[in-house]
């Protein structure tokens, strides 16, 4: 079904090919900014903004990084004006629709992380037809986390594994991370080990709660449409000199 294409992989020569980060986690902010800087309508960023996060996957994937998870719609997000709303959820039917041939064709196995049953209907098809086409792609795993919310996601798995030991399916002791991960949206993905926020904003916004307990951080000012390759690279640049401890000396 996929047709494997030869892999640019123009790595920059300062980057450790070892050291790389398996899984990158972003948070795309600042589109609305990047608009209003250049007097045009709020959308305008989102749009560019589809560009950018285009281009990041083609980096990812070019530079040999096994997964990127993207932020694409907070539960919170609901709280926009509708007009934005609506906007957004026709531009991600729209993008999944033109995008879905190059994905497959690229070897991207797409996937869909949040409560989607709060999506518009047809959102949720094209979702289930993207996510059918390239479950066997394998050249990168590519995460969207739409009406994601991690304190939302933590309490369906609570609900999730309390009513499995309601019915005797599972005891109290049982219960450890491992099982716990196993009721999270990401299950069965590694957790980010780079957490990327872009237009300077130092908070996480209900982002993969549970998921970033040890992932490195890395904000830049740089507003969301602005985050290109040599953006990343310096995201990167600063990752592999940070000096993971895990708690540990
Ligand atoms: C991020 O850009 C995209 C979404 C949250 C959908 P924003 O829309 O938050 O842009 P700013 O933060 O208002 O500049
Ligand atoms: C976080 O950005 C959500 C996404 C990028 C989808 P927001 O713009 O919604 O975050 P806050 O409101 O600045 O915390
Ligand atoms: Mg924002």
């Amino acid at each position: 079904m996929t047709a494997k294409p030869s892999v640019l992989n123009d790595l920059p020569a300062d980057l450790d090919r070892q050291k790389l980060p398996h899984h990158v986690a972003v948070i795309m902010d600042g589109n609305g900014r990047w608009a209003n800087h250049k007097g045009l309508p709020r959308i305008v960023g989102h749009q560019r903004g589809v560009d950018a996060l285009k281009a990041l996957l083609r980096c990812c994937k070019d530079w040999g990084i096994e997964a990127l998870t993207a932020y694409a719609f907070s539960t919170e997000n609901w709280g926009r004006p509708l007009t934005e709303v609506d906007f957004l959820m026709t531009l991600f039917e729209r993008v999944l629709r033109r995008e879905l041939q190059e994905m497959i064709a690229e070897g991207v196995c797409i996937r869909f992380i949040g409560d989607l049953s709060a999506l518009p209907i047809s959102l949720q098809e094209e979702i289930g037809r993207a996510m059918e086409a390239t479950r066997e792609s394998e050249n990168i795993q590519f995460n969207v986390a739409t009406n994601y919310g991690g304190r939302r996601e933590i309490l369906q798995a609570c609900r999730a594994i309390a009513a499995q030991v309601k019915a005797n399916q599972l005891n109290l002791e049982e219960i450890d991370e491992a099982i716990f991960e196993k009721h999270l949206y990401t299950a069965g993905l590694t957790n980010p080990d780079l957490l990327i926020r872009t237009s300077g904003e130092l908070r996480v916004s209900n982002f993969l709660l549970w998921q970033v307990a040890y992932a490195e951080i890395y904000v830049t000012n740089t507003l969301w449409p602005d985050f290109d390759r040599h953006a990343f690279h310096q995201a990167l640049s600063d990752y592999q000199n940070r000096h993971r401890r895990f708690g540990k000396l």
